[in-house]
């Protein structure tokens, strides 16, 4: 089972005061396929992780370079990725945010937080960029 009900994609300018709208978007779109209020945090973090580093680290806050993500609403579950047009990096090479030297680090966590709070999570390094899939399973407990 994994019918589509609903399909948004959105094409922002790599600025940070787009991340409110994408964040809003996602999470009234999450909300009424039927996720419960603790799901929505976890989506709306995971979303914001994703496009901040997008925003941040891909493209350095140049406006210029958009931000593609599409939101796929399905009966399963919601879907999202993210794609950017940086340089791309090695995710299962980033650096362990939770080995001792790291752990009072106000930084690092971003990866490992989606990995943690997704049930499916899948980065790909492309030619021109990078495009992270992640996946939130509508059951019992996310509702
Ligand atoms: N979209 C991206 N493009 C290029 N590099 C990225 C991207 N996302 C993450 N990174 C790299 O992975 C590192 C870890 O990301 P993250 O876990 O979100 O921590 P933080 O953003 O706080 O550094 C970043 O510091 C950056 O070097
Ligand atoms: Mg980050």
């Amino acid at each position: 089972m994994n019918r589509i009900v609903r399909t948004e994609h959105l094409n922002i300018p790599s600025s940070i005061d787009q991340i409110e709208k994408v964040d809003s978007l996602v999470e009234t779109l999450a909300a009424s396929l039927g996720f419960g209020h603790d799901a929505l945090a976890d989506i709306g973090i995971c979303v914001t992780e994703l496009v901040m580093n997008a925003i941040v680290h891909a493209h350095k806050e140049d406006a210029e370079i958009p931000v593609d993500i599409d939101i796929l609403c399905c009966d399963d579950g919601l879907r999202i990725s993210v794609r950017d047009y940086g340089p791309g990096f090695e995710t299962n090479h980033v650096p362990d945010p939770t080995s001792p030297e790291r752990l009072f680090d106000d930084h690092g966590r971003g990866i490992l937080i989606v990995k943690t709070m997704m049930d499916d999570v899948k980065c790909t390094r492309l030619d021109d960029g990078m495009k992270i899939e992640i996946f939130k399973k509508l059951n019992e407990s996310s509702k």
